[in-house]
Formats: structure tokens, sequence, C-alpha cells
């Protein structure tokens, strides 16, 4: 590995972090029923939970605060934040809500009736929740590729045309509200899709009268990926191919916690002036006023400096850089991770690494435990758990992936804190033989309940052999 290019910024400011005993941990893990996301984040080292909301923010997106007007109606910050939106996404209307699933609940709300079915490419755990809470009915038309996390598919986020047929096939269309699209793919690993599988998903699904929407939160990642991998579009900048990834959809819902670089935020974006009045209005009843959605005015202003900072080509090709350097490391230690390398995060396969215990152990969780116990390290599951329950069944669901995914925040760590990353990860996997047990729901929340669920070992006091 030779690394990656030097960071396209400077450090101007930072934040003293801790390094703690292993026996510190220990406590900490406990009293957080062996869920690294009830951990204080003062007794985590490294950050890897998420990306989303973690960012570093700019000079210029700090001196953009400054110029927040938080009138409560018209603020001036809405029309910037609603310029930045159309101009780099291209949708006519755009709302504002406080962050992705507040956009989801809005959108799910408008929308589904219940008995319908929604085709996508991967669930996401709050757009599937808010989906079947309006009483629809997901059902995964992605590849079968990114369901496999060995194969090297280079776009392992695209729908397969054949499953949605079916789908459309077996429903009709007007039991489909809609096709529910995601670029990149967080739960196959940040996973992108082509723009041309977009536009043959976006003919069939017009073809039929169903809209599409765009799930973009990380959509400018997934540009990148076009860029790199598509052919046709190497000499498009990422500001070009974003804008022709939302064209072929009718609206889309954005986290801006992940790519436009800030902490918190979002917006509903949409072409059809009817649906956008609706969606205003019950925005009105969940977020806030149609021109804030739950943001404050200097958060809408950090938005859109935020946006056009992230669509720089240095930008990106430092962050993704950055993951693959992870990731490389990763794999040519013979750590298994989903390949290949994806947006925003490392993906580490836990089925491989503890293929010695049964998934009823929830095998992603236990791995994020010897992670954080390791090193500090803090990472998500991304498995059984976040999978949750068949809402007919009652029965967990084990989805193909279970994985242990560290997402790494844009801008803030340097390539020490990766490389120490790396290093630990690599000695957990090296002595996964010593843990032999997996964990048991002492708690289980009904809903999104990898966030507050809590565990003990299953069948014993600790998952090491000791
Ligand atoms: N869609 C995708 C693809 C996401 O990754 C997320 C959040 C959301 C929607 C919801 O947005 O958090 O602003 O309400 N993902 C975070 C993660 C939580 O860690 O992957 P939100």
């Amino acid at each position: 590995m030779t690394g990656y290019p030097p960071e396209p910024w400077r450090v101007k400011m930072v934040e003293p972090i801790r390094a703690t005993t292993r026996e510190y941990r220990e406590q900490a893990l406990r009293a957080a029923g062996w869920n690294p996301c009830l951990l204080r984040s003062e007794d985590v080292y490294v950050d890897l939970f998420t990306d989303s909301g973690t960012n570093a923010m700019s000079d210029r997106q700090w001196s953009a605060l400054m110029r927040g007007d938080e009138a409560y109606a018209g603020a001036r910050s809405f029309y910037v934040f609603e310029e930045a939106v159309r101009a780099h996404y291209g949708y006519e209307h755009v709302i504002p809500v406080h962050q992705g699933r507040g956009g989801e609940n809005i959108l799910s709300r408008c929308l589904i009736r219940p008995g319908t079915h929604i085709p996508g490419n991967m669930y996401f755990p709050s757009t599937r929740a808010h989906q079947e809470l309006n009483g629809a009915t997901f059902h995964d038309v992605i590849i079968d590729e990114a369901h496999d996390p060995s194969c090297e598919h280079p776009f392992k986020g695209d729908v397969d045309l054949g499953k949605l047929r079916a789908v459309i096939a077996e429903f009709g269309p007007e039991s489909i509200p809609y096709v529910s699209i995601a670029a990149t793919v967080n739960m196959a690993g940040g996973q992108p899709i082509s723009v041309a599988n977009l536009a043959e998903v976006g003919e069939l699904a017009h073809a039929n009268g169903i809209p599409v929407f765009l799930d973009t939160a990380r959509a400018i990642e997934n540009a990148w990926f076009v860029q790199q991998r598509e052919p046709g579009w190497a000499n498009a900048s990422i500001a070009e191919i974003l804008l022709a990834l939302c064209a072929v959809t009718d609206g889309a819902v954005m986290s801006s916690k992940k790519d436009s670089l800030v902490n918190i935020g979002g917006w509903i974006g949409l072409r059809d002036s009817e649906l956008a009045e609706k969606a205003r209005g019950l925005v009105l009843l969940y977020e806030g006023l149609h021109t804030y959605g739950g943001m404050a005015g200097r958060d809408m202003e950090a938005i859109a400096a935020g946006i056009a900072e992230s669509v720089e080509e240095d930008h990106v090709r430092a962050r993704i850089a950055q993951v693959e350097h992870l990731g490389g490391r990763l794999r040519d230690a013979g750590v298994p991770v989903i390949l290949p390398l994806g947006g925003h995060c490392v993906c580490v396969d836990a089925t491989a690494t503890l293929s010695h215990l049964p998934r009823t152990g929830f095998t992603a969780q236990t791995l994020a435990a010897a992670v954080y116990l390791q090193a500090g390290v803090r990472g998500v599951e991304r498995g059984a758990v976040s999978a949750g329950r068949d809402p007919v069944t009652g029965e967990n669901r084990f989805p193909p992936l279970e994985f242990l995914r560290l997402a790494i925040p844009r801008r803030v760590y340097t390539r020490s804190h990766i490389d120490y990353v790396a290093d630990n990860v690599i000695e957990v996997h090296q002595r996964r033989d010593d843990i032999v047990r997996g964990l048991a729901f002492t708690y289980e929340p009904r809903h999104l309940r990898f966030f507050q669920a809590r565990f003990a070992p299953d069948g014993g006091e600790t998952i090491f052999a000791r």
C-alpha cells in the first residue's frame, strides 16, 4: 500500500480524544449492555460508528453559520439553501427537514397506502421502517451480487430489472407507490448504482406510471465511483454526474449529515408541485415551518456551503482514498472485508470472521464488542440485529450480509488514526478463535432495535474463552 494523497485541508482547531485501558472498556461496555451504540463517546478513542453528522466543517462553513437568518418564516438562509440544492441536485421544490428520517416519514405518509409494495435496491433500516409503519411491504430488487461479500462487481448497488419487473407484474403498478433507490447502498457496504442502471429503472418504472425516489445521502460518493468505473463518465465532473443521477428520478430524500459535510439537516427534493404542497403540509405538522423544517437558519447556511465543497474533486478523492487505505490494509492482512471497498465505510464480514459461532449469537454485534474492547474503536453492527424481525412472522431476519461497519467521518481522522484502527482490527481477526460466545438480547426494542438494544454474552460472563 502506498497510502493516500495528502488531505486537501489542514487542521485549524483540535478536539482532544482519550485512550482508555482494556479494564475500563470492559466496565464501560458491560454498563452499555454490550451495545457500542450505548457507550458514551468520551469512552471511545476512534469513533467509526457512523459518517452521519460526524463530519468536520470547514472555516467557510463555520463563517456561514454567522450569516444564519433565524426568522421563523421566509428566512434568507432558506433561499440560500434552496438555491444550493436546486443547483447541485436539480429538484425544483426543496423542502427542509431536520434529518433524513424526517424526510422519509413525510414522503412515506404522502405516498403510501396500507397494503402497497415498495421495491428498492436493498433496505435501509429507517427508510424501510417508515415504509412499513405506513403499511407497505418492502421488496429487495438489488442484483444478487450485492449479497455476496467477495464478488467484485463494480456496481453492486444496481437493480436487477428482472426482479423489479416481477414485483410490478405480481402486485400491479397501482399497488406500487414508488421505487426506492439508494445511491450508494449503505447496507451493501457503500456500493454504487450506475447511471445506466438507474436510467433503466426510471424507464421501466415510468412506463408503468410509477415514480422513482432517490436516497441521495451519499450520492456524491456514488458519483465518484461512476466517474472511476462507468464507461463514458471518466471526463465528467462529480457535479455533472450528481445532476445526471438525480435527473432520472422524480424526487429525493436527503440526509445532509453525510455528503454535505454538516452535523445536522436534510431535505426532500421534488418535481411535482402538488406532491410538494402536500409534503409541505406534513412538514408543518412534524418538522417545522416549510422554510426551516426543523433546522436553524444557520444549519441551512452550513449545508449550502457544504454542498459546494462536497462536489470538489480533491475532497471526494481524499475521502474515498482514506476508506480505501483502511480497507486495503485489512484486505491485505487477510481480514474478510466486503469488496469492492465502498464509499463511506469498510465492512468486516462477521460471518466469515466468526464462522465458528452461530448467527443466532449475532456475530457482527459480537465482533463490534470485541473491536471496542481491543482498542476503543467503535463500529456498528449491520446484520441480523439491524434487520429486526419480520413484521408478519415475528421471526428474526438473518440477511445474507452480516458485518461490522467501520464508517469514516469526513475530514476528521488522520492517517495515523486509520492505521491504528487497521492494526487493531487485524489483531482481533488473528485472535478470532478466542471469541467463543455470541450475544443474546436482554432488552429488545420494537423499532430500529439496534440503537437501544441491550445484550449479554450467551451462556457465560464474557464473549472470550478467558
Ligand atoms: N438513508 C441512508 C442511506 C442512511 O444511511 C441514513 C442514515 C438515512 C437514510 C437516515 O438519515 O440519520 O439523517 O435520519 N444513516 C446513518 C448511518 C444513521 O449510520 O448509516 P438520518
